[in-house]
């Protein structure tokens, strides 16, 4: 979708938003996939409340993007445009055991600055790319660890209210992969208790992870992480390997020879092409399994 009216392009200047014409979410996700449409990057979360009205009174659809490493995005001109926060500097401030993060913000480097400063606790999530308010939503985990055991509060704007809203970390919940924010609740900071730790030990935990996630994950190829949840007391991965799937491809949509669960865009794979991959995937587990994967990556559709 484009923003041609003057005068929604001024209101935007005004805001402080910046625009870019025909981004392509190809370039904006890890998997390489999806069409084009306007990006609007938001410089300063006050102007979120203005900003929504204004597309609403527009009739401008709209989508938050965080890192977009656990996205699936449909090809072609996309009937919505996408607004992604744009990290202050600094992205985190330190204050004791507290770290202030802003949602914008790169996991990995915010793992590894905390790190630094001796506060440990989220070792596991070294690897996972994206940002913090994504990690948050999704309440990202890894290595028997999940970012929602150290949330003391979320600044967020929440579509139900129109306001931007601070929760204290008890009133929200943290579940395997899910959280109870509404679907268009826009993560802005977060605000984590972490354990103090000397740097050394952090490092020492670090490097494991990594080092399992090297040997397990195809990391240097285009994919977004795991597509499917684990099934209560199962793993989505074993179960597709042991159907032999690995390697199943269509187009250039693939099954990771790696870790089954990862699927790959090993060159010029379109969103269909995916699509059609993981409903096959769907279709053989249930068939052999009796079991209906869930997705755990998010589709965006048109
Ligand atoms: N396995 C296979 N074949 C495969 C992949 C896995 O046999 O192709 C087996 C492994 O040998 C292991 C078991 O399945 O015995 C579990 O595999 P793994 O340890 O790789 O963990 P996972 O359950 O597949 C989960 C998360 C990952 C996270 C890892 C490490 C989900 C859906 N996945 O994977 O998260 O990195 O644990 O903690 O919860 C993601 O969220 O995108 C993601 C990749």
């Amino acid at each position: 979708m484009r923003i041609e009216d003057p005068k929604v392009l001024a209101a935007l200047a005004e805001l402080g938003i910046e625009h870019r014409r025909g981004a392509s979410l190809s370039e904006l996700t890890s998997l390489g996939i999806g069409g084009t449409t306007d990006l609007l990057r938001i410089t300063k979360h006050e102007s979120i409340p203005d900003l929504l009205k204004l597309l609403d009174e527009n009739g401008i659809a709209h989508k938050f993007l965080g890192g977009g490493s656990n996205l699936l995005v449909v090809d072609g001109e996309l009937p919505w445009v996408v607004l992604q926060l744009a990290a202050p500097e600094p992205d985190v401030i330190l204050e004791g055991n507290l770290a202030r993060v802003d949602a914008g913000a790169d996991l990995g480097s915010t793992v590894t600055y905390c790190a630094k400063h001796d506060l440990g606790g989220m070792e596991g999530l070294i690897g996972v790319p994206g940002t913090v308010g994504g990690a948050l939503r999704m309440n990202a985990g890894a290595y028997g660890m999940q970012i929602g055991t150290y949330v003391r509060e979320v600044k967020l704007y929440r579509a139900a209210t129109r306001k931007i809203e601070v929760l204290r970390g008890n009133q929200i919940s943290f579940e395997y992969r899910h959280t109870s924010f509404a679907p268009d609740d826009m993560m802005l900071a977060v605000t984590l208790e972490l354990p103090s730790k000397p740097y050394k030990e952090i490092l020492q935990g670090i490097r494991i992870c990594n080092e399992k996630r090297r040997s397990s994950q195809p990391l240097g190829q285009k994919s977004a992480g795991c597509i499917f949840k684990n099934p209560p007391g199962a793993s989505a991965g074993r179960m597709i390997d042991e159907l032999g799937l690995k390697g199943l491809h269509v187009g250039d949509a693939r099954v990771s020879d790696r870790h089954a669960n990862f699927f790959v865009n090993n060159g010029h794979a379109s969103a269909r092409d995916m699509l059609a991959l993981i409903g096959e995937v769907r279709e053989r587990v249930n068939k052999a399994y009796r079991v209906a994967l869930e997705n755990e990556v998010v589709v965006w559709t048109a």
